[in-house]
């Protein structure tokens, strides 16, 4: 979380605006604050503010600041509230460092410099790491001596990015577990990710965690932990790598659902599964996070009943704290939109650790990230650059992905799945009854979600949808668990939202509505044509598309999303930018 943009001009040129739109391209990752610090004229320089980049940019027109070298952050608070003095860059009388991590061993190094003499200013984690080197350079070392310094020092998540007073030809970059990109093109840069600083350059090196980078106006120079220098491969900056903004589009997200046949096909296309993929294996374990763990549940019912693999899906965070048992022979099947998400990173590094005959594998949506490099075999779900923090195009191109896997001794299924971008295409035909149906709930407190069997996943990831963006409390539910609690919660009011189409589980579920209809006025009903012979007017329908009912997760998705994202425009809040969250949780 946090993103970081880092420019060295050649010519001298002012680099702040070229560093605000990096940092434009990096919100995703946070906006709780915004900063920007250079070196002009001899002198750091440094502007900040509270929340999105826009009130830094209105900031920068009254206060402007100019420097051939700068650096620039977008925060996610961890330590210390989202104040302008807990905003990035972090300065000391030298120094200028932004940083995206948590330093664990923040306090103990407070400590020791307040101790020697050192103030603070913030109640960052961060500020540790800029006062380090301010110490260092007071001690006689210099820029690349103190920065050497400090990352030893340092224990925990980081990406560094520094800039010196004495030194305005260069930038100093450290990654460990946070990403760290840096751009070779007609100026030098350094970022979260491609995005932020592909508008200056056409080749780009990814960090590997404890190296560490030196910029300079003819080029950059690696070294491992070990401070040897490393030669590394540039990669040249292509459109997949590179958000292209919203188009035609009010915002991300509903660009992202649209986008969405064409994620599913091109998804499709790529990802054969190797002939012995499956080979000695014997059970599977999903790990992952947030909608990455609603596609994991889908995967299991998905994989149970058409490969016979045991299949146990695990949410990342908790896995590794409980001494898991790792049988032999596990497929580890970790599900990451950003292939950064930390919780998620370390319950696959805690599954190599402990038990070597398993197998690692990733589906992530970014190559190059962390997980896709750590992992044994990795799918690429082709949905390209998501940046609305709500998961769509990402989701439905994992499921993609879990169905091959899936399917993959079975032709007619696999063949079935060739149908699913014409079919999601057609169900996106259905906006405008869906945002009738966003009108009618958009006041709600509470909503309920509702589906069975492959779609009980679907309700969960519907609710967490309509929760994430906006603000509305929603819960989903397996159908046939509400009798035993949960239906206490239907009134005249809650809208019900029910994932109902034809198929074996049409009867049973049938009957849960009846049921929510007896104790509510509020019912949804997503269905088919055939399913929807089956209801009167008394509860709001939306008919969907025919599919094969194993596709249903992908197909029913959508629907959901829509919604999702018509109610959060019509309360008028930040659907990209929802209050707390962020793309990309490199925190634990
Ligand atoms: O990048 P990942 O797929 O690992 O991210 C996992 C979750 O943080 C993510 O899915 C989150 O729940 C989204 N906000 C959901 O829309």
């Amino acid at each position: 979380m946090c993103g970081i943009v880092g420019i060295l001009s050649k010519n001298n040129d002012d680099v702040v605006s070229d560093i605000i739109n990096g940092l434009e391209k990096l919100e995703y990752r946070g906006y709780d604050s915004a900063g920007v610090a250079v070196v002009g004229d001899g002198e750091l320089k440094r502007v900040r503010t509270v929340g999105k980049l826009n009130n830094l940019a209105d900031k920068l027109k009254v206060n402007p600041v100019k420097g051939g070298v700068g650096i620039g952050h977008t925060r996610w608070a961890t330590h210390g509230k989202a104040t302008e003095e807990n905003a990035h860059p972090m300065v000391t009388k030298d120094v200028a460092l932004v940083h995206n991590g948590i330093i664990e061993n923040y306090k103990e190094l407070k400590a020791d410099l307040l101790q020697k003499g050192y103030g603070f200013t913030s109640q960052t984690d961060s500020e540790v790491a800029a006062v380090y080197l301010q110490m260092e350079l007071d001690s006689g070392l210099s820029p690349r001596e103190a920065f050497r310094e400090m990352i030893k020092a340092v224990r925990g998540t980081y990406a560094f990015l520094a800039i010196f007073k004495t030194c305005p030809d260069m930038i100093f970059c450290a990654r460990n577990k946070s990403p760290v990109a840096v751009g070779f093109g007609d100026n030098m840069c350094v970022g979260s990710d491609a995005s932020s600083i592909s508008a200056n350059c056409s080749e780009i090196v990814y960090l590997d965690d404890g190296d560490y980078a030196e910029i300079t106006k003819d080029g950059a120079t690696f070294f491992d932990s070990n401070l040897n220098v490393v030669e590394k491969s540039r990669v040249a900056v292509t459109d997949d790598l590179v958000n292209s903004g919203k188009g035609e589009y009010s915002h991300y997200m509903i660009k992202e659902i649209m986008e969405q046949p064409s994620a599913i096909r091109k998804t499709l296309l790529g990802n054969d599964v190797p002939r012995d993929f499956f080979k000695g294996i014997s059970r599977i374990l999903i790990l992952a996070c947030g909608t990455s763990y609603h596609a994991g549940l889908v995967g299991k019912y998905w994989f149970e009943k058409y490969l016979r693999l045991p299949t146990h899906v695990e949410i990342a965070s908790e896995y590794r704290y409980r001494s898991p048992v790792i049988e032999d022979n596990t497929l580890a099947l970790v599900i990451t939109q950003s292939g950064e998400t930390i919780d998620t990173l370390e319950a696959m590094e805690y599954v190599r650790r402990n038990n070597v005959t398993c197998k690692l594998a990733a589906i992530t949506n970014v190559l190059n990230s962390a997980i896709s490099r750590s992992a044994d075999f990795v799918f690429h779900t082709e949905a390209g650059v998501e940046i609305g923090v709500a998961s769509t195009k990402a989701f439905t191109a994992q499921l993609t992905v879990l169905a091959k896997l899936a399917f993959s001794k079975n032709p007619e299924l696999l063949n079935q799945l060739q149908n699913l971008p014409q079919v999601c295409e057609n169900s996106l035909l259905l906006k405008e009854d869906i945002d009738k149906i966003a009108f009618k709930i958009k006041d709600c407190v509470n909503a309920i979600y509702l589906g069975r069997d492959n779609l009980y996943p679907i309700a969960l990831e519907g609710a967490l949808k309509l929760k994430e963006i906006s603000y509305i409390h929603a819960e989903g539910f397996a159908a046939g668990e509400m009798k035993h609690g949960p239906i206490a919660l239907i009134d005249d009011v809650v809208p019900v939202i029910c994932l109902c189409p034809s198929g074996n589980m049409f009867d049973k579920m049938f009957s849960n509505i009846q049921v929510a209809q007896a104790r509510g006025k509020n019912v949804i009903v997503f269905t088919d044509t055939t399913g929807a012979e089956s209801f009167d007017g008394s509860v709001e329908k939306i008919v969907l598309p025919s599919i094969n009912e194993e596709l249903y997760p992908i197909l029913y998705s959508i629907p959901l999303q829509l919604l999702a994202y018509m109610v959060t425009v019509l309360k008028g809040e930040d659907v990209d930018k929802p209050r707390n969250l962020a793309k990309s949780v490199t925190v634990e």
